[in-house]
């Protein structure tokens, strides 16, 4: 009797952790085309072979938890007009290994200068990350549009990911005289628990775009190109808080570093954003703007979206402007941004003064 009921409880036990965690078997999976996917994602091990994953089709991988993913070789996407995302990713304590090989998107196909504001349908975003755990490693480019979009169900560190969409900076016969690849965020991310670590991206839009989320972190990386390190735009019922901005490279952006909240939004904040150590050179239009009048640049602003705590301390941020572009520029709401802010380790040369309208609140910085 005692012996039955020992089994029973460990029967019970085993069948009750089978049901809460998906089972994971202890194999390994190799993926050499779609068809491989659904056998090969319930191993704790997938090896990601080089191939071409037929256009119009997305590939997606929902892996047990705890699994490694090895990429093995180079993985380009079929040319199709078509919604995406081209690449899915989702799974708890997952290991993404790339190992330097390349994710290709083909975005010269269908770039116009439009990217999703108009034109030819672009898949995107190319990469969906619905994992948590590490992503490393990883070289993606030519994107049709966004690059990542990023929504980690628990703690994810993204590193050494290197996104190239220089080839689009250039004109096609689709897009006049306008760059060609439009809209290409290097990341969109409205997540909590976020490190984004020595990655670089080349791109035509926002390095990083943080539209809400707590406790994201983005240090180290290098952006090339595009707007520079963006939080917003903040919509309505957002909160942006706990953002960490350390130790980047921004290099001929149209800003290095931006808040960008929108105009008409109601009911959202962002608040305790510290910057320290950036270093950014030849930028076109701002080298910091903070404005509540999205999507005007310095228009009229609105105060639905409360900016409190933002610093530049620790580590001095050295920014440079080109000659016509302005150095520091702050527009908010009457009552909009609020506190006291410490920008004492912000340094901003070349161009002209900004203006500062509606906030008097930031200390220790003259421009
Ligand atoms: C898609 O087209 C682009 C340019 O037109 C090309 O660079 C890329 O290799 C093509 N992709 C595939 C998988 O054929
Ligand atoms: C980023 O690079 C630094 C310097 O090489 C290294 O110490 C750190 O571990 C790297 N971070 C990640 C998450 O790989
Ligand atoms: C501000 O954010 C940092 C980094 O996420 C966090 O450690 C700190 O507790 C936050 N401070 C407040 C007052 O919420």
């Amino acid at each position: 009797m005692l012996s039955f009921t020992v089994l029973s409880s460990i029967f019970l036990a085993g069948a009750a952790a089978a049901a809460r965690v998906p089972r994971s078997a202890d194999c390994t999976g190799t993926i050499s085309s779609l068809d491989d996917v659904s056998s090969a994602q319930k191993c704790s091990t997938v090896n990601i072979n080089g191939f071409t994953v037929p256009g119009g089709q997305g590939f997606t991988l929902s892996l047990v938890d705890g699994a490694t993913v090895n990429l093995k070789g180079d993985v380009l996407f079929g040319n199709k007009s078509w919604a995406g995302p081209l690449f899915t990713i989702s799974g708890k304590g997952v290991t993404f290994n790339g190992n330097g090989h390349k994710f290709d998107g083909g975005g010269p196909f269908y770039w116009d200068g439009q990217g999703g504001n108009g034109g030819v349908t672009k898949p995107r975003p190319m990469l969906k990350i619905k994992m948590s755990g590490t992503f490393t490693n990883l070289n993606v480019v030519n994107s049709p549009a966004h690059v990542f979009s990023v929504s980690n169900p628990a703690p994810l560190t993204i590193s050494k990911v290197n996104i190239d969409d220089s080839q689009g900076d250039k004109p096609n016969s689709q897009s006049g005289s306008k760059a060609a690849g439009h809209n290409t965020d290097g990341f969109d991310v409205s997540t909590n628990d976020l490190t984004i670590e020595n990655c670089t991206v080349k791109n035509q839009d926002d390095c990083i775009a943080i539209n809400k989320g707590t406790n994201i972190v983005f240090k180290d990386n290098t952006c090339s190109g595009g707007h520079g390190i963006s939080i917003g735009s903040v919509k309505s019922d957002a909160t942006v808080s706990g953002i960490t901005v350390t130790g980047n490279t921004i290099i001929n952006n149209d800003q290095a570093l931006r808040i960008k909240t929108v105009n008409d939004a109601t009911n959202s904040k962002v608040t305790n954003v510290t910057y320290s150590g950036n270093t950014g050179t030849g930028c076109r239009r701002f080298g910091v703007i903070i404005d509540q009048s999205y999507p005007d640049t310095l228009g009229t602003p609105g105060g639905g979206v409360e900016i409190s705590d933002i610093n530049f301390v620790g580590a001095t941020n050295s920014i440079s402007v080109a000659s016509d572009a302005d150095r520091v520029a702050v527009n908010c709401a009457s009552g909009g941004c609020t506190g006291t802010w410490d920008w004492s380790a912000l340094k901003v040369s070349g161009g002209k003064a900004g203006p500062i309208n509606g906030f008097s609140g930031i200390k220790n910085f003259s421009q």
